[in-house]
């Protein structure tokens, strides 16, 4: 765990902008973002986790999945991927484990995600890219999918605040990309007190009338390579 803590500082110093947090999640936090897995199917599971660094989520996860089930790790800092393979070489009698050591926006999968678990540091992004990302959560998903995300409690608003100019626009208009996904597509939350900084969990679930949505919206699928306007 000491290792977890270090190698998390060490990319919070050279990578903020995609790291976007001082310290891995706590317990607390992962047992939340994790619950939605307390009331798995006994049939083979596919698990998408986005975002997973030293892996707080991760081992949470693995606790709940067996030798039938399939776990895809997505993970866009070379250094975490690194720190993941190196823990979960060791693992016995786990489901099948492989790592995409590349952006969200780039991975090409044959089937949809039974659970889509995630901790990306969307306030750090520009609105489209947010808006990208979350779009392709949808796509990777399929009918009643369960999809859960977190925050941090209030920063968003606390750093609009603080910001001015273009700062404070983009991060208001990154809020206004994150509220209409939860108001169209999310199914409850809760504060969890007990991480650093305190965290929402968010939790959604998708169905077909909601993932179509995106796909009527002319112009807005990304491709690899393309460019993201600012907002
Ligand atoms: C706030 S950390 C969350 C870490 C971990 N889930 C936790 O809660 O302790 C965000 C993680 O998302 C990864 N990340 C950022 N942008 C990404 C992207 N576009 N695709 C995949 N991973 C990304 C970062 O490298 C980092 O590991």
């Amino acid at each position: 765990m000491l290792q977890d803590l270090r190698a998390f500082l060490k990319e919070f110093r050279a990578n903020f902008h995609t790291t976007g947090a001082v310290f891995p999640s706590s317990r607390y936090l992962a047992n939340e973002i994790t619950s939605r897995l307390a009331s798995r199917p006994k049939t083979p599971i596919r698990v998408l986790e986005v975002g997973p660094a030293t892996g707080a989520f991760t081992r949470k996860i693995l606790a709940y999945l067996g030798p039938v089930d399939h776990l895809d790790l997505c993970e866009i800092n070379p250094s975490f991927v690194a720190h993941l393979e190196s823990w979960l070489g060791k693992q016995r009698n786990g489901p099948t484990i492989r790592i995409f050591p590349r952006s969200i926006l780039e991975i090409e999968v044959d089937q949809g995600y039974d659970y889509i678990i995630s901790g990306l540091p969307l306030n750090n992004f520009k609105p489209d890219e947010v808006r990208f990302i979350l779009r392709r959560f949808l796509e990777l998903g399929k009918e009643g999918t369960e999809f859960s995300d977190f925050e941090y409690w209030s920063l968003r608003r606390l750093k609009v605040g603080l910001s001015t100019g273009t700062e404070r626009s983009r991060l208001k208009k990154v809020g206004h990309v994150v509220r209409r996904f939860i108001r169209n597509h999310g199914n409850k939350r809760s504060i969890v007190w007990r991480n650093f900084p305190p965290a929402r969990a968010l939790h959604f679930r998708f169905n077909n009338t909601a993932r179509s949505d995106h796909k009527e919206v002319p112009g807005i699928r990304y491709r690899p390579g393309e460019k993201i306007e600012t907002g």
